[in-house]
């Protein structure tokens, strides 16, 4: 069981190469660990991702405006969210193979997620030993006592070297709105309740990333901090819960028996937060998280507050109060996001052979929701010659004004669809000489008519060139 899951995980990576969505960072270098590119169609799936969540999050909503902050922040910006004190995963290092590995996950591989959570160091070295955990590399079981590992990247900042030049990189979007609050308030004038979203690059020395693109030290986040009243903030964390699982079901079609809510028990919770859960999804090598969805009181404003001694306060003119909001956070990582659309939309499917002397076919698809997919169709002539292929190219100028749409004339027709298949290109448009209306036993009806071909169904359909453009935007807009 363990070997197909890892297989499943390898055949998608590979995949991804192949059809150029992923490609190892810096690879004619011989690598480097766990980073990652991505090439001309995970890149292109990636702008859909962010492109959807910012209409879904920020501009069709009337509550949520929209931020692009700085990576780097003053320090003291990490001082008073407590990343500075606080940001840091137990480390243990095997004194036998040297690999170092975060103590939480080797115990949690033997005794279930979240069985450290609440414990501090000393006993999480006590489970260690009575657990008898071993090195997953070496399986010896001798390892350090944990030690605190700040996961914030540093680099300098300026011409001149030294202490006081040191700034971090951003380990979450989420601070960056935090002390917008008041710029947003005073220029801008919103009322409570309402949101800001951010779309952005956030840095985490991870131990041990891993999982292709689940965990990596370089990732994308997509964060909305909602401020409201205090004492409404229990309803608010409710609907956000229910808004970002029906947007993954309803706009994105990742499908639902793979998708659960994670309640945080007491223990786990972040002191500073009244309700946390994670939005998880049955991944190739288990369930993971995918969202985080936390309702985090006031304490991000009133630590600013503290720490900057600026005002972070909201007056309500209606209710003639001041008061710190309340902040309920959806957070959600891009490329996790897409690691899901990938695993989910993956199939190998076997084709039924219709003559029983022929063995069944299989075929590789990535089954997007039409508009998630990086291609949006494919336009096939059937020769690359003369009037076929003209009719093509034009068709293609026409779609390229509005779609994402590839032309492809190598190879035989049954190959281009294998391709665009692996793509997960929702729709092939094939010309013939039908739609020319020129050769042998070609259908008059049929002149100025294309083929379309549904990828999931493998369905045929005679579509209007006319009528192309239109068609392709209602198919693509389908839920
Ligand atoms: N501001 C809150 C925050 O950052 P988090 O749970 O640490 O919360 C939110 O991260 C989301 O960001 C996660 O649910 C995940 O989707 C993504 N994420 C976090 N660390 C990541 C990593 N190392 N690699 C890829 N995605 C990551």
């Amino acid at each position: 069981m363990a070997k197909k899951v890892q297989d499943a995980l390898k055949d998608l990576v590979s995949l991804c190469k192949r059809r150029g969505f992923i490609f190892p960072g810096s690879e004619i270098y011989d690598g480097l660990a766990n980073t990652w590119d991505y090439g001309p169609y995970g890149c292109e799936l990636k702008r859909n991702i962010k492109d959807l969540w910012w209409k879904k999050f920020v501009t069709s909503r009337s509550d949520v405006l929209g931020l692009d902050s700085s990576i780097l922040l003053n320090p003291k910006v990490w001082q008073a969210s407590g990343h500075v004190g606080n940001f840091s995963d137990p480390l243990v290092d095997c004194k036998s193979c040297r690999e170092r590995f975060r103590a939480d996950h080797l115990l949690e591989e033997k005794l279930g997620e979240g069985c450290t959570m609440g414990k501090n160091f000393k006993e999480i070295a006590e489970m260690i030993v009575e657990n008898e955990i071993e090195c997953p590399k070496c399986k010896a079981k001798d390892f350090t006592e944990p030690r605190a590992f700040n996961l914030m990247f540093k680099t300098e900042m300026g011409a001149v070297e030294g202490a006081g030049n040191m700034v971090y990189l951003r380990p979450e979007t989420a601070q960056g709105i935090f002390i917008n609050f008041k710029n947003i308030m005073d220029n801008v004038r919103p009322k409570i309740p309402f949101g800001v979203g951010q779309i952005g690059k956030s840095f985490r020395n991870e131990i041990t990333p891993g999982n292709f693109i689940f965990r990596t030290r370089e990732f994308e986040q997509m964060e909305v901090e909602f401020f409201c009243e205090p004492g409404t903030e229990a309803e608010w964390y409710k609907y956000w819960k229910q808004f970002c699982m029906d947007w993954l079901v309803d706009d994105l079609g990742v499908t639902k028996e793979k998708l659960r809510l994670r309640e945080h028990t007491a223990e786990e919770l972040s002191h500073y937060s009244n309700g946390t859960s994670d939005i998880e999804y049955a991944f190739p090598f288990g369930w993971g998280e995918l969202w985080g969805i936390a309702s985090r009181t006031d304490y991000d404003l009133t630590q600013h507050q503290n720490e900057s001694k600026v005002k972070q306060e909201y007056f309500d003119a209606a209710q003639n109060k001041r008061y710190i909001p309340y902040v309920v956070e959806p957070s959600l990582g891009v490329d996790r996001l897409l690691l899901v659309l990938l695993a989910d939309a993956y199939e190998v499917e076997t084709l039924k052979s219709e003559d029983p002397s022929k063995p069944d076919d299989t075929r590789v698809v990535l089954r997007f929701h039409p508009a998630v997919a990086p291609v949006k169709a494919a336009i096939l002539p059937l020769v690359k010659k003369g009037k076929v292929k003209e009719e093509a190219q034009n068709i293609y100028k026409k779609l390229l004004n509005h779609f994402y749409v590839e032309y492809d004339e190598t190879q035989s027709i049954g190959k281009r669809y294998r391709r665009q298949d692996e793509l997960g290109t929702p729709y092939c448009i094939t010309v013939d000489f039908d739609t020319i209306g020129e050769g042998d036993d070609v259908n008059p009806e049929l002149k100025g008519t294309v083929t379309v071909r549904e990828r999931d169904s493998m369905k045929q359909e005679r579509v209007a060139i006319e009528d192309l453009e239109l068609w392709l935007f209602k198919n693509i807009a389908r839920s």
